[in-house]
């Protein structure tokens, strides 16, 4: 076991960090010794350096060519090697900083395991501004969300009136891991697992939520079997609305005691539309 005072903070900083960043975060940025970050946009990244100039970007391990899970390990090194020389580390990541990010998911594990404090605090993420955006309630409606290769390559157990997110259109393809761009085939064949379950002109939206101030949210909507003609960028997800609305099973209702035909179900209804 180790643990000299290093200590490792790992935040969000939301998608939109002017109105996003938490004071809890603003904080911790402050007072860490240093701090590592993976910001959208340059904006972002300087509003950190005006909290603390001793900050460095985790980009600069991306390298095009180089597969990503090695820049990972690069930027997990990096947040880790100051913390055992006794330094309080915080790294900040735009969105949540458990939402598809793997190094600071590692970073904490290999920290804790090396007897240092790791703590994750979380950020407003892209699905959380999808869900305003949009207008979904998952109280309501559920949810289902997926990162879209995983999606495509193993099936899965859709419910079609449930909506549906799917997350990195931008790598859908890059099995080398190392290109950042997609491939159209794998755009179409992401279509055409979805027609399974959804009637191929079914409307779906390539959202981008705002990250600047004065940016505007991207909802473009397209037929799903026209998907493959709309552009991608790193900040595309897709959402996939839902059909309809589920219907209560008629054995469950009357096993729980209530009148199928009565008022219980109406009372579901009339939540599925108030709440
Ligand atoms: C590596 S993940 C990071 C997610 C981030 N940690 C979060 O909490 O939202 C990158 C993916 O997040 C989604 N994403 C990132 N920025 C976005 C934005 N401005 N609007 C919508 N989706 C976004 C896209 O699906 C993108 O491929």
């Amino acid at each position: 076991m180790s643990g000299s005072g290093g200590r490792l903070s790992v935040v969000g900083t939301g998608i939109r960090l002017a109105g996003q960043l938490t004071v809890e975060t603003r904080h911790l940025v402050r007072q860490a010794h240093r701090v590592f970050a993976v910001m959208a946009d340059p904006f972002s990244l300087g509003v950190l350096r005006d909290l603390n100039a001793n900050i460095a970007s985790l980009q600069v391990h991306y390298s095009k060519g180089r597969p990503r899970d090695e820049s990972y390990e690069r930027m997990v090194d990096a947040m880790l090697e100051p913390v055992r020389k006794g330094e309080h580390v915080c790294a900040a990541f735009y969105g949540h900083p458990g939402v598809f990010v793997w190094p600071a998911h590692e970073a904490i594990r290999r920290a804790r395991a090396e007897g240092f404090e790791a703590t994750m605090y979380p950020g407003v993420s892209a699905e959380d501004c999808l869900i305003a955006d949009l207008g979904i309630d998952p109280g309501v409606s559920g949810l289902q969300t997926y990162e879209a290769a995983d999606f495509l390559v193993h099936p899965r157990t859709i419910d079609a009136r449930t909506p549906l997110v799917l997350w990195q259109l931008a790598v859908l393809g890059d099995l080398s891991r190392s290109t950042f761009e997609t491939d159209p085939a794998w755009v179409r064949a992401l279509a055409l697992v979805l027609a399974e379950s959804y009637p191929a002109d079914h409307r779906v939206i390539v959202y981008e939520a705002a990250v600047g101030p004065f940016d505007r949210t991207r909802a473009d909507e397209v037929p799903l079997d026209q998907l493959h003609d709309l552009e991608f960028t790193q900040a595309s997800t897709l959402y996939v609305p839902p059909i309809g609305v589920p219907e209560a099973d008629e054995n469950r209702l009357r096993r729980l005691g209530l009148d199928p035909t009565g008022r219980a179900e109406a009372a579901f209804q009339k939540h599925r539309r108030t709440s």
